[in-house]
């Protein structure tokens, strides 16, 4: 099965280097050409890596490269059996895009969003064919985690969701159901792990370093919630955390805080901008608890 993805970024590029491991013809696409180029070459840098440390044999590592066809005309999905779309966090942007790939693949070929906290239902409302719809939840990176949440829309035909799960077992993953609702599992459960460790910021009863500390020595956690947040990107995490509270009608468990905001706001987005909660440029020191 030739498999679609739609967005090239932290996501769609870790779901392509999974799906051409487990041996299907991938077609990538973004509208950003710049950052397609930067998927492909960084797809075949981590599957030669692969093979350097032995996770892979050399070849398994190049016929998984020679799988990756990158693209930026939709035109190319019209031979897919499934579409998996993992763009910009919002409602409007995804159900346009939907509509534009239901217009160029067959009645038959599944489709799929990688979203985080917006409601699959919603999604699919914006389709001609509802029924094939669903959620496939990837976590970060993709490749590593084995976590995939498999989430059937309202209109979701019975049966899909099973069908998925075990396409989703066969690329090496475990796929669990769950139902569409704000967060589904793993992201409901983690908003307020990140909204109660910025409270105790904010508050001042501890700084970022000692926080994250007690949590990774103490609780067992293998990243503290600052530096999970960090490499995230506040992008994505600030409007997970404004899509969940918004989506369970101001519950304030999920209220985001001005300081999540204003990281936001100010490009601080984490890892990928080089600072967050913490200073990634070269020579900062790091914060000690
Ligand atoms: P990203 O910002 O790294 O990448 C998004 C990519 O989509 C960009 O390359 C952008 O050029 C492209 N794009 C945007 N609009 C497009 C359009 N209309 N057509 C074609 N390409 C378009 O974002 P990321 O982090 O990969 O997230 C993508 C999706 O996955 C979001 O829905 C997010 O909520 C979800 N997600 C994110 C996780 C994370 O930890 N970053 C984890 C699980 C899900």
């Amino acid at each position: 099965m030739t498999i679609g993805i739609i967005g090239s970024g932290a996501m769609g590029a870790g779901i392509a280097q999974v799906v051409a491991t487990a041996g299907h013809p991938v077609r990538l696409l973004d509208q950003n050409a710049a950052a397609l180029e930067k998927a492909t070459s960084s797809i075949a840098t981590s599957l030669r890596r692969l093979a350097e440390k032995g996770k892979l044999t050399p070849e398994a590592a190049e016929a998984a490269v020679a799988r990756l066809h990158p693209t930026e005309t939709m035109a190319d999905f019209a031979d897919c059996g499934l579409v998996i779309e993992a763009i910009v966090e919002d409602l409007g942007v995804k159900q346009q895009v939907f509509r534009g790939v239901e217009a160029i693949v067959s009645a038959e070929c599944w489709l799929a969003s990688n979203t985080s906290s917006l409601s699959i239902t919603a999604i699919a409302a914006a389709c001609q064919r509802p029924e094939r719809f669903v959620g496939i939840h990837f976590f970060n990176p993709a490749p590593l985690m084995q976590l995939v949440e498999v989430v059937p829309a309202v209109q979701t035909r019975a049966g899909l969701a099973e069908e998925v799960k075990a396409l989703v077992a066969s690329w090496g993953k475990r796929p669990v159901l769950a139902q569409d609702t704000p967060g589904f599992i793993v992201n409901r459960v983690a908003r307020p792990f990140y909204g109660e460790a910025i409270r105790i910021l904010e508050e001042g009863i501890a700084d970022i370093a000692t926080i994250d500390w007690a949590l990774t020595d103490l609780g067992g956690f293998r990243m503290g919630p600052f530096a999970l947040m960090d490499f995230i990107g506040h992008d994505v995490n600030y409007r997970v955390t404004e899509s969940v509270f918004t989506a369970f009608f101001y519950d304030p468990r999920y209220r985001p805080s001005f300081t999540q905001k204003r990281l936001f706001e100010a490009g601080y987005l984490g890892r990928k901008t080089g600072r967050g909660f913490y200073n990634y440029a070269p020579g900062a020191v790091p914060p000690t608890p």
